[in-house]
């Protein structure tokens, strides 16, 4: 099979060495680097001496400045990269070798026919000399010329053409064949998100808060439909799929709930006494009139009868499946830029009857759902005072309770997390 062929063109110092050599970073097979630029002067010496440091000692060099053609013919024979810098300086010499324009187009065409030719990938730098003013010496007129046209060749037979903009590659030209390092790289991530994608998820996750402050603005049923879909998504023991969203929107229904949790509340602040009571009490533990949709997630738990494929040992899995359901809910509302606040505490007694649940169905989440001024950058408990997150290495144990581990030890470098 013949390797890929990429074109990487652009002005002087657009970063096109830079890119290509990013793009054979990934293989592992051999990787040709064929010079065209003589160290004719100390400057280019140098110059040639910093692209060599840059490339790294996986890279076998090989200085061909006339006759790139026959470097291929000899080494693509294998799966691999071979990189050519540059055309530009291929063409120069072969100008200032008094070869004819004929002579140098037909060794350009011999240069493209071993690319596609080659099983290994081929990367070509060019540079693009015939934007700025026409030079006044015709032979640097016929240089830019030829320079120009050598270009277009190769542009019009390779697979892939990339521009480089300060630094930027622009594709200008796609092929479907995959090179030999993003052949590895799908292999070895073949499963794995794009960063980007990550980025997305991990954001949902650690920008997620539980909200307590909303404004009036109405929730787009469209939003609110994917993010109940996004929760009916969840994993559930035997499939069970356990759950209903009741959705409330009424405010008399939201007044009942209101006053269910004022009585908790008072209730649940009395076992806390001193400071920790007035700390409680300057809680704001709710949002639910506030809100502009209200939603309980219930549990039946009689759902496809008494046996359900994995349930038979741990009878609570239905509501653990619920809680799955919640968590997505909860995530989904965050990409949506939704905000929701868990109130739990609410007489389960009192919110079945103001909301009709039949006895085998138990709630399990009350949400107030709604648009926020702003998240919360921490949890709001933190803030207050009332909790700190727990350092995440100190509750992993390995291969038994407390256990630890001389081999195998999870790592935590949480890239996608930015506070
Ligand atoms: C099952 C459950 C019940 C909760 N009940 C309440 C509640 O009644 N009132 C409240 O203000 N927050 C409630 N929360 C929110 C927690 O206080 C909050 O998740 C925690 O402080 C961490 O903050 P974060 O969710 O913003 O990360 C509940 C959370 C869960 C998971």
């Amino acid at each position: 099979m013949s390797g890929k062929t990429i074109l990487v063109t652009g002005g002087s110092r657009s970063g096109k060495s830079r890119h290509a050599l990013h793009l054979a970073a990934n293989t592992k097979n051999p990787k040709i680097f064929i010079a065209t630029a003589e160290p004719l002067d100390e400057e280019m010496a140098e110059r040639i001496q910093k692209h060599q440091d840059e490339r790294g000692k996986e890279w076998v060099t090989i200085e061909e400045p006339l006759d790139p053609a026959k470097v291929l013919n000899e080494k693509a024979t294998k799966p691999g990269f071979i990189l050519l810098d540059c055309i530009t300086l291929w063409l120069s010499n072969m100008i200032m070798k008094d070869m004819t324009r004929q002579d140098i187009l037909e060794r350009v065409h011999d240069f493209i026919e071993e690319c596609k030719n080659s099983t290994s990938d081929i990367i070509v730098i060019t540079n693009e000399l015939g934007s700025g003013i026409v030079p006044l010496e015709p032979s640097a007129r016929s240089f830019r010329d030829i320079a120009g046209e050598t270009n277009q060749l190769l542009a019009s037979e390779f697979d892939e053409v990339v521009s480089m903009v300060s630094g930027i590659p622009v594709t200008i030209k796609t092929s479907s064949k995959t090179n030999d390092a993003e052949q590895i790289q799908d292999n070895n991530q073949k499963h794995e998100f794009s960063p980007e994608r990550k980025q997305g998820l991990y954001e949902a996750i650690y920008k997620r808060r539980d909200m307590r402050h909303f404004i009036s603005k109405p929730i787009d049923p469209e939003k609110l439909g994917r993010v109940l879909d996004a929760a009916h998504n969840a994993g559930s023991v035997g499939y069970m799929q356990p759950w209903n969203f009741l959705v409330i929107t009424d405010p008399t229904v939201k007044n009942k709930i209101a006053l269910n949790f004022k009585n908790a509340n008072e209730e649940a602040a009395q076992k806390f006494s001193g400071d920790q009571k007035n700390l409680y009490n300057s809680l704001k533990l709710e949002g639910i009139q506030d809100a502009p949709v209200n939603i309980c997630v219930t549990c039946d738990r009689t759902r496809f009868g008494p046996n359900v494929l994995g349930r038979n040992t741990v009878f609570e899995t239905d509501l653990f499946s619920t809680c799955c359901a919640v968590q997505n809910l909860w995530l989904a509302a965050r990409a949506e830029g939704l905000a929701v606040g868990w109130v739990s505490i609410l007489s389960n007694e009192q919110l079945k009857e103001d909301l009709d649940i039949p006895d085998h169905i138990q709630p399990v989440a009350y949400l107030c759902v709604g648009h926020t001024e702003s998240f919360y950058s921490k949890p709001m408990l933190e803030t207050a005072g009332w909790g700190q997150r727990l350092p995440v290495e100190k509750l992993i144990y390995y291969n038994k309770w407390q256990g630890t581990s001389t081999d195998f030890k999870v790592e935590f470098t949480a890239p996608y997390k930015n506070d």
